[in-house]
């Protein structure tokens, strides 16, 4: 199964361990999305997308990238971040405009993994920020177990 990651991570690389964690299981090629070669993601089974949480919603580039992205037909995808503050089902779901946004273009989201990241920005910052040491070693194992439960999932659908 070949798959590739594409991830942006601007803040504190939360999200880099995180896209490093899922990678390293899935054994993924991981990029930035304005490092991606779109004629080439055809020879690709799996895609993942993730960023830290910015302004309620994931980093513009991969929306840049989806954009320029064309339609697909059952083409699976993952979804994952970090973010400073808690997610909540229907209330500030994170993940929900990027799942759209995949959707439109075709592609079937078989996953979706969040954890809190090390957040400082604006007035966090005088008091030392929100989730010290986050991504942590829980964190890591979470997102491990995420990709272990999405290749089962590949399995299962006879693509992996
Ligand atoms: C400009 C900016 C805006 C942010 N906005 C939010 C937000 O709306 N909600 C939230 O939960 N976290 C927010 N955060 C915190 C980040 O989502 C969190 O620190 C994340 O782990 C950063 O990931 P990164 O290190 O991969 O960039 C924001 C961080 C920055 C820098």
């Amino acid at each position: 199964m070949k798959t590739l990651i594409i991830y942006n991570s601007i803040h504190h690389k939360n999200t880099e361990k995180i896209a490093r964690a899922i990678g390293k299981v899935l054994k993924a090629k991981i990029s930035k999305p304005d490092k991606v070669d779109i004629p080439s993601l055809k020879k690709y089974d799996l895609l993942g997308f993730g960023s830290g949480i910015y302004f309620s919603i994931h980093h513009e580039s991969l929306f840049q990238l989806i954009d320029k992205l064309p339609k697909v037909k059952n083409k699976k995808a993952f979804i994952f971040t970090s973010s400073g503050s808690w997610q909540i089902k229907y209330l500030n779901d994170f993940n929900a405009p990027l799942v759209q946004k995949l959707e439109n273009k075709g592609y079937d989201i078989i996953g979706t993994f969040c954890c809190r990241g090390y957040d400082t920005v604006g007035p966090l910052k005088h008091i030392g920020g929100l989730n010290k040491g986050r991504p942590n070693k829980e964190d890591i194992r979470k997102a491990e177990n995420f990709a272990e439960n999405i290749k089962m999932v590949m399995k299962a659908l006879l693509i992996g």
